[in-house]
């Protein structure tokens, strides 16, 4: 994964090199091809194409705007130029209509440009300094998350959304393999998981655990969704070390959650994770792992995803790989039982036993 041609000439190395030192500006070129409406435009009469006139008419655009823009979408080959005409490309399609693209673009660009100024600071003090970017004096993104500004709130719930949305059937199958009947979701965020597991099982009661003011949030989605009764709430900040989970779950699940947290962090929650469990209880953990991908794209998003954690989240965790991953639940005492690749976008469900 991501090796280069054997033989990579000095001209192309160079190029590359290039699109790295450039990649802000092709990125607010790429963003802003979309906003104004023109990729729409050249897409609605596709093989057409639109000469700069006809583009500057079709989107109320001047002269300027266009051309700066077709030729920035030009070299990132978002465009192509044949004779006075500019066409969309396939490239520009995705920019345009690709989800996952979308999500991504929104997401960097709502959440995450503006903070990962400072990313080398971040990085090296393993502080969030860019967080500062949404007002307040908070200490990890996560206390936010119910105060974003917007664009960035509908951004942050959208990424995080679109990935864990997409494995849910598969993962229902495997949650309910056991017929547990009570499953504790840590890190329960909107409460969209805790509601299809109610949905799917009469026989289950499901405790969500998460900060304070994201729980509320989250319990009174699943009660207006006409769940009331095996609905249960636990509110807990698992940074701090001695503040434990409640117990005696058939099921303990952590869906995209173990990246909010440093190494020693996740060895502390796993441990606490293992000590809810009822006898025979298991710990399923889902997550993206570069390392378990097969294909380079998934990998690329993954990796490309830590610096948001340092910049922006808490300055210290990131998305971890599997090998990582399995090492700090090994030093949590847990024994792996099970584990399937390739759920929704490239997710993996680890199933752990208390060893
Ligand atoms: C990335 S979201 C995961 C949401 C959901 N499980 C999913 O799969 O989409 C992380 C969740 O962990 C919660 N969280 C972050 N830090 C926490 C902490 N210190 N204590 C408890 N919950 C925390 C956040 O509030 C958020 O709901």
């Amino acid at each position: 994964m991501f090796d280069l041609p054997p033989k990579i000439s000095s001209l192309d190395a160079r190029y590359e090199a290039q699109k790295i030192s450039f990649g802000p500006v092709v990125f607010q070129v790429a963003r802003t091809l979309r906003t104004t409406g023109l990729l729409m435009a050249l897409d609605n009469v596709a093989d057409k194409g639109f000469t700069i006139e006809e583009a500057m008419h079709a989107c109320d655009l001047k002269r300027y705007t266009v051309v700066v823009l077709f030729e920035g979408g030009l070299s990132a080959k978002i465009l192509k130029k044949i004779d006075n005409h500019w066409l969309i490309t396939p490239i520009g399609r995705f920019l345009l209509h690709d989800e996952l693209t979308r999500v991504n673009m929104d997401f960097v660009q709502d959440v995450c440009y503006r903070g990962l100024a400072d990313f080398d600071q971040s990085v090296v003090q393993e502080h969030p300094h860019g967080l500062r970017e949404f007002g307040e004096n908070w200490n990890t993104i996560y206390e936010a998350l119910q105060f974003l500004p917007e664009p960035a709130k509908t951004s942050w719930f959208a990424f995080d959304h679109f990935y864990s949305d997409s494995t849910f059937p598969e993962l229902l199958q495997i949650a309910f393999s056991t017929a547990p009947k009570r499953l504790l979701d840590i890190g329960g965020n909107t409460g969209k998981w805790a509601l299809k597991c109610l949905k799917h099982n009469p026989d289950v009661e499901v405790t969500i655990a998460d900060l304070p003011d994201t729980l509320s949030r989250a319990v009174a989605n699943v009660e207006a969704a006409g769940f009331p009764d095996r609905i249960r709430s636990h509110a807990i900040n698992l940074l701090q070390p001695d503040a434990a989970l409640p117990k005696g779950f058939d099921v303990v699940w952590m869906s995209q959650f173990l990246c909010c947290f440093s190494e020693a962090q996740v060895t502390s929650i796993l441990t606490r994770a293992r000590a809810a469990l009822s006898p025979g209880g298991r710990i399923l953990i889902n997550d993206t792992f570069w390392d378990r991908q097969e294909h380079e794209i998934a990998a690329y998003c993954i990796i490309n995803s830590s610096p948001y954690f340092t910049a922006m989240a808490n300055g210290n965790s990131k998305m971890y790989s599997a090998e990582d991953m399995l090492r700090m639940c090994d030093i949590a005492g847990l024994r792996l039982i099970d584990a399937v690749d390739g759920i929704g976008y490239g997710h993996t469900v680890f199933s752990f036993t208390a060893s």
